[in-house]
């Protein structure tokens, strides 16, 4: 039929549509995720935070770089979570007193027992162990 380009000159030119919206698609995508969102773990091992005496009692402390915030529950204990946020596991970038706040979607969490405050999420933080070893504090698994 004269005017019709035969099937197989459609296929190739629908393929080409379609290049430039996947294209764009992956882009999208990509800024998402640069937007302080690549360092999506916890510490898998011991790492140090510094001086104890940074955190005074009752206080709580943001290591965003680490993914971990510490509260300091008396002189001698402390308290450490991941603040990998249980929701879609963007990492928790604000702390205000014992107030975390996920940037992604506003999930809340309570520095000093991880527990939701807010959703979406309704998982609590994951405990990292902690301890106090030369005046620093070290938390992560096998701290
Ligand atoms: S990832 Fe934190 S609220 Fe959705």
């Amino acid at each position: 039929m004269p005017g019709t380009p035969p099937p197989a000159r459609r296929t190739v030119l629908r393929a080409a549509a379609l290049v430039p919206a996947a294209g764009f698609g992956i882009t999208a995508c990509s800024s998402s995720d640069d937007e302080g969102r690549s360092n999506r773990s916890a510490p898998t091992a011991p790492v140090d935070l510094g001086k104890s005496d940074d955190i005074t009692v009752g206080a709580s402390k943001l290591y965003k770089d680490e993914n971990v915030v510490v509260s300091r529950i008396s002189d001698d204990e402390y308290k450490a979570f991941s603040t990998i946020c249980t929701h879609e596991r963007c990492p928790i970038n604000k702390l205000e007193g014992h107030k975390l706040t996920c940037p992604c979607h506003g999930s809340q969490f309570d520095a000093t027992n991880g527990k939701v405050l807010h959703a979406p999420a309704v998982a609590p933080l994951s405990e990292l162990p902690v301890k106090v070893e030369d005046g620093k504090i070290v938390a992560g698994p096998g701290a």
